[in-house]
């Protein structure tokens, strides 16, 4: 108790600490996340040549969906007009509690700052006809589901990621924007819409926390193992982590054009980030993105300062979105919340860096 009261008064102290510097300002610079990007837009040109040994430059066509690819198509889900931003949420089978979060919570918004949105849900096939009974109940009731032909398996992701970005250039192709994201995300539609909306050359983006310089599995017993005469390169090159990331529709359609000449192993991410990369599409850094939920943080961390944060189960959505000021189905701020102080917003990513350290003490 006495060592809980020590820590609260210290966490004070600190935050005090930390207002003082802020107003020195040079710190609320960094802390917007301008230290990582920097850091991104030093690497990403050396890095970006260097790695990868998939970069060739034949050309197939595009391969969309086909007529059998579909088990719930969902075809009309971007009728009469397609949203700014799709967001399509990797999902299993099985977590029906997940995507009743997401839909009680951001996931049921239309509208984020202005501009029209729509989350849907991306499955494979489960292992018994009881279960694809009832996601054939939870699609008619919701109209929110899109489920491919393939078994749901995590070896299969990375077919799960093909087939939604194909469905999003083959039944939505309007859609300025395509999020992926897992079904265990808090994504802040509000903050990443108007940050969407407020690109000036909102084209080739392939946006989320960049992962830079990581190796191959050689390791032939790994699910994950490479082997050499499928990737040579030394290190993947730069690429979004799968939790959360964002294409602009014309890099959607990029990307597809790259997966035939790819041999599809390594994690989804990895995957999508060398087609990214055949394609001569460069990753943008986000420290925005990505991170795991913590508890110590607060409503201008969540609110205004990150757009994704991962790790959060079902019951935790619930809060996130009610500290927001959200009350259930998508009934939620329209705006990014206004709710940090102008020292707060300063110090932006950096105070929030802070306090999630303070919850590892
Ligand atoms: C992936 O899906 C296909 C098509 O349903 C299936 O044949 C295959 O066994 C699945 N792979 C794994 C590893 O589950």
């Amino acid at each position: 108790m006495a060592l809980r009261c020590g820590l609260a008064r210290l966490r004070h102290i600190l935050a005090r600490l930390l207002g003082v510097l802020g107003v020195l300002g040079v710190l609320g610079l960094l802390g917007a996340g301008h230290g990582e990007e920097l850091l991104s837009w030093i690497l990403l040109p050396l890095l970006g040549t260097a790695a990868g040994g998939d970069r060739d430059t034949s050309v197939a066509p595009l391969v969309l969906l086909g007529p059998n690819d579909l088990m719930l198509p969902n075809t009309e889900a971007c009728q009469p007009r397609a949203p700014f931003l799709l967001v399509l949420v990797a999902s299993a089978p099985a977590h029906v509690g997940h995507r009743e979060a997401i839909r009680r919570s951001w996931g049921g918004a239309r509208r984020a700052s202005g501009y029209p949105v729509r989350t849907l849900f991306v499955l494979g096939l489960p292992d018994s006809g009881a279960e694809q009974a009832a996601l054939e109940r939870e699609a008619q009731q919701h109209g929110d589901l899109v489920q491919g032909r393939f078994h749901d398996t995590y070896a299969n992701l990375t077919i799960k990621t093909c087939m939604l970005l194909r469905w999003a250039a083959a039944l939505c192709p309007g859609a300025a924007f395509v999020a992926k994201v897992d079904d265990d995300i808090f994504l802040n539609l509000p903050a990443l819409a108007h940050h969407l909306g407020s690109l000036a050359n909102p084209h080739g983006l392939y946006l989320g926390r960049v992962h830079w310089w990581v190796r191959p599995n050689r390791d032939p017993h790994s699910r994950y193992h490479v082997p050499v005469a499928v990737f040579a390169g030394a290190a993947f090159p730069p690429y979004c982590s799968g939790t959360a990331y964002v294409l602009s529709g014309d890099a959607v359609r990029q990307v597809l054009v790259a997966v035939p000449h790819l041999v599809a192993v390594g994690p989804e991410d990895v995957f999508v980030g060398r087609c990214a990369h055949r394609a001569g599409l460069a990753p943008t850094h986000t420290a925005r993105m990505g991170g795991a939920i913590r508890l110590s943080l607060d409503a201008c961390c969540y609110g205004q300062v990150l757009f994704s944060i991962h790790g959060v189960q079902p019951a935790q959505m619930g809060h996130v979105w009610g500290l927001l000021g959200g009350h259930g189905w998508g009934e939620g701020p329209e705006e990014p919340t206004g709710l940090c102080t102008l020292l707060q917003w300063g110090l932006g990513l950096l105070r929030c860096k802070v306090l999630a350290l303070f919850e590892k003490l």
